[in-house]
């Protein structure tokens, strides 16, 4: 598909217009970054892998009732999507304590949560993507009450399709981030990747980390870490 005007380009991914109005074309770079772009990276396979990634699971999550932005799969790092308006809002789901919010309070990484956690960060990188409320969002014009509440209602749905997912696969998803985007009629849709970048996944039997962290805290073997989830996801329950 030809590629047209660049819209927007963010760490990993760029996303260009094209000949149809209503679609555009996801790019995934070899890129890392962590710590809001302070530690810079990349390693050959990223993009490929976390397109692989995405694309298997868009595909069962539209199935399982959840609405989405992804079309097609188009290339090794390439995908057709619909074309969305992202909503500023980040939207993490924790079910095991970890990363930021065992560091905010003082919880030890691995804590079960007795519930899932749903937290929103405003979308900055000038910022690095603080942690707001539904409140502040509202308040600020970055969506409706009516959207906040759909938003948290398909993270949480998202959550009960992949940790069974992951779980079948000998993967413990400990938390996830997701961004969702707003169709031409205002439909909310699910946007973005579900990958290692935006996952943490923990191995089931020896919880070894199989996702960003490996980058972000120097543990090396990031690209075989990334290779093994693509693995997991592929592979029949
Ligand atoms: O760093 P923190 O513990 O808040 O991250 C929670 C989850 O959200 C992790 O899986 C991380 O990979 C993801 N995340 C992300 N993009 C961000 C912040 C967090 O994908 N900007």
């Amino acid at each position: 598909m030809t590629r047209g005007e660049l819209k927007y380009e963010g760490k990993a991914k760029r996303v260009y217009a094209t000949p149809h109005p209503h679609e555009y074309v996801v790019e995934y770079k070899d890129d890392a970054t962590a710590f809001n772009a302070q530690k810079r990276g990349e390693w050959a396979g990223k993009g490929a892998t976390n397109n692989a990634i995405t694309a298997h699971l868009y595909p069962q999550l539209e199935a399982a009732g959840i609405p989405t932005h992804f079309l097609e799969k188009l290339s090794e790092r390439e995908q057709r999507v619909k074309a969305v308006t992202i909503v500023p809002v980040e939207v993490i789901v924790r079910n095991t304590a970890a990363g930021s919010f065992s560091k905010r309070l003082g919880i030890e990484e691995g804590t079960p949560l007795s519930r899932p956690v749903v937290e929103y960060c405003y979308k900055s990188d000038a910022l690095g993507d603080p942690l707001i409320n539904t409140d502040t969002a509202v308040a600020l014009g970055w969506a409706t009450a009516e959207d906040l509440t759909r938003i948290r209602e398909l993270a949480l749905q998202v959550r009960d399709f992949l940790v069974p997912y992951f779980a079948a696969r000998g993967v413990n998803l400990i938390d996830f981030k997701l961004e969702f985007g707003k169709l031409p009629g205002g439909e909310i849709v699910l946007a973005d990747e579900i990958s290692p970048d935006t996952c943490r996944f923990w191995d089931a039997e020896t919880g070894e980390k199989l996702d960003k962290d490996r980058f972000r805290r120097d543990l090396g073997g990031e690209a075989e870490a990334y290779a093994e989830m693509l693995r997991r996801v592929t592979r029949p329950a």
